[in-house]
């Protein structure tokens, strides 16, 4: 199994009695729990690890460096002046992602610089333990995408390259319920593979439906309440959330349709890892078609 590396640095240990109207109030072991029950139904093994002593954090990195295929790091006050943990993630080289439970950027000026940032994916704050939770997503969303890119590499037939997209994303992704590939055939849209629940919807007219309106519209749509957008064509009554990113190359071939049984699921780091793989999907589209 995959694993990722969680490292959270000085003082998280206190966490629950230290300040909760700052830091809230779960402890750290519920905090890797919750980590722990994301990590599981996407097949990945989490491994946590926290210290007070930036020393032991780097040796920690170093040594797990080859057993693991993630990190995702809260390091703590650590953040705003430790080069030596910069540089040492900047040398394992693996997707990292900076999170923070508590929002630092609106608190001390001290705090508004991150030594760590620039050598991250990306930096995630604010949102409590959901911080680490997206940190994780991003995290696969980096290997989903490095993944579907190997395969176009290797020079893979498109239809294949389609099934692999929807089988990755479905695999590594448990709040995807619906992931579907629907391809553009003259006015029409027509289902190409998908993973879930049956659709009614195997073919949708150009400018229907929230899948239709986003090859109109030529760009991403993100419905945060389905049943709030009267456009919204029903495959599932469980739906509650959906996104579509069009694969726009010298044309629109298509979109990536994803529908979730959570509500608002879809945030700005998935509709960046989609349009990534869409993108990718539609440079080969150009060059092969
Ligand atoms: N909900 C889509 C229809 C496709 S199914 O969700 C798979 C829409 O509104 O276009």
């Amino acid at each position: 199994m995959r694993r990722i590396l969680f490292l959270h640095g000085p003082n998280l240990n206190l966490l629950g009695e230290r300040e909760p109207e700052i830091y809230g109030h779960l402890t750290l072991p519920q905090v890797n729990d919750q980590i722990a029950a994301l990590a599981a139904k996407c097949e990945v093994e989490p491994i946590f690890f926290q210290s007070n002593h930036e020393g032991q954090l780097i040796d920690f990195l170093q040594e797990y460096r080859h057993a693991v295929v993630g990190l995702v790091i809260n390091p703590a006050a650590l953040t705003h002046y430790s080069y030596a943990l910069r540089d040492a993630i900047a040398a394992v080289n693996l997707p990292t992602v900076e999170v923070h439970l508590s929002d630092i950027h609106r608190r001390e000026a001290f705090r508004q610089v991150s030594v760590i940032r620039d050598v991250c994916l990306t930096q995630i704050s604010g949102l409590g333990v959901e911080s680490y939770l997206r940190g994780l997503e991003v995290v696969l969303g980096f290997l989903a995408q490095q993944e579907l890119r190997k395969l176009l590499n290797e020079k893979t037939n498109i239809d294949e390259a389609y099934r692999a997209c929807v089988k990755i994303l479905k695999r590594d992704f448990p709040k995807y319920n619906w992931v579907g590939i629907y391809l553009v055939e003259g006015n029409e849209l027509v289902v190409h593979n998908y993973i879930g629940a049956p659709t009614p919807h195997t073919r949708i007219p150009i400018g229907q439906g929230i899948c239709g309106a986003a090859v109109a519209e030529e760009e991403t749509i993100i419905v945060a309440d389905v049943n709030a957008d009267p456009r919204y064509l029903s495959c599932s009554i469980e739906t509650k959330s959906e996104i579509v990113v069009p694969i726009q190359g010298r044309r629109i071939y298509g979109e990536i349709d994803i529908d979730s049984y959570t509500p608002n699921a879809f945030h700005e780091h998935d509709q960046k890892m989609l349009e990534g793989m869409a993108k990718d999907l539609a440079e080969f589209l150009d060059a092969n078609m």
